[in-house]
């Protein structure tokens, strides 16, 4: 049965809620597994809600936070709310600096930072400590907020904090991957590959794309989305992937005068 379209419950640089609904074609009706490596607020997962699931991503406390949510929903939003309740300059600056234990601790702490921080942007310094400012949104629970429905749809994946090369590694026949990796070429200047400490290089993306075609060559189907430039484009310009181009705007660009539209590559197994 069909459950309501669900929206992913965090801002991520990159979020790609827009790929199911502007190319819901990208996308095979029947696969086995739904694989997800690169998962950040995973709009691709929610939107498309798979029966069974595989989500992963480098970033720690963003996996804790689905960890937690799948674990114990009412206990985060419980947290949530009084982070809510408490929300000015000072507590968030004294939450950014806390570093507190548990699941359902740690994942309040990351959805009320990501929610109130400057444009939602996730970056860490060299220690790996958040160091975003505070925005100017004071929303921490939103009228919208569904935690039940949320940890429903993580009832049935499974959840881990792997580099992607280990899970496409995984990967079957029949498997759907969606690979929705930091964008290193073009963007390297406006914000959008520092996710983590460790940038996303450029070795990194030519691993993405071999173990892909590995994937593809086991009989799994792909989906990943990458930079339109031409030296990520000659990675996939291979045997069994098709290319599309299609242009956007650029969401987390910081100044608005240079928010521009950019055009990313689709590619899917063919
Ligand atoms: C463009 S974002 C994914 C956005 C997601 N599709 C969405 O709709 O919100 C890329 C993600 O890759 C993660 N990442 C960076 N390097 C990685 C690696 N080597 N392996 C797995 N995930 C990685 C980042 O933490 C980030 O969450």
């Amino acid at each position: 049965m069909l459950r309501p379209a669900l929206g992913p419950f965090l801002k991520w640089p990159g979020g790609k809620r827009w790929l199911v609904r502007e190319h819901p074609q990208m996308f095979p009706a029947e696969y086995k597994r739904y694989i997800e490596p690169f998962l950040g607020a995973g709009s691709v997962f929610f939107a498309l809600d798979p029966t069974v699931a595989v989500l992963s991503d480098t970033n720690d406390e963003l996996v804790n936070t689905y960890l937690a949510l799948k674990a114990d929903h009412a206990a985060v939003r419980q947290l949530l709310e009084e982070h809510h309740a408490a929300h000015c300059p000072a507590h968030y600056y004294s939450v950014r600096s806390d570093q507190p234990l548990g699941l359902a601790h740690r994942a309040a702490r990351f959805i009320y930072l990501n929610r109130t921080c400057f444009n939602g942007i996730y970056r860490v310094n060299r220690l790996g400590n958040f160091n975003v400012p505070i925005g100017s949104r004071g929303s921490v629970v939103r009228p919208e907020d569904d935690f039940a429905a949320i940890a429903a749809r993580l009832s049935n994946a499974s959840i881990r904090t792997n580099d992607f090369e280990q899970v496409i590694d995984k990967a079957d026949e029949g498997d759907l991957i969606f690979a929705d990796p930091p964008y290193t070429v073009q963007h390297n200047q406006n914000g959008f590959i520092k996710y983590n400490e460790k940038l996303f290089s450029w070795e990194d993306q030519q691993r993405l794309a071999l173990s892909l075609s590995r994937a593809v060559a086991r009989g799994a189907k792909v989906v990943t989305t990458n930079a339109a430039h031409p030296t990520v484009r000659a990675l996939y310009e291979v045997e069994n992937f098709t290319i599309t181009t299609v242009s956007r705007f650029s969401p987390v660009a910081g100044a608005r005068a240079s928010r521009s539209s950019f055009e990313e590559l689709l590619v899917r197994s063919s």
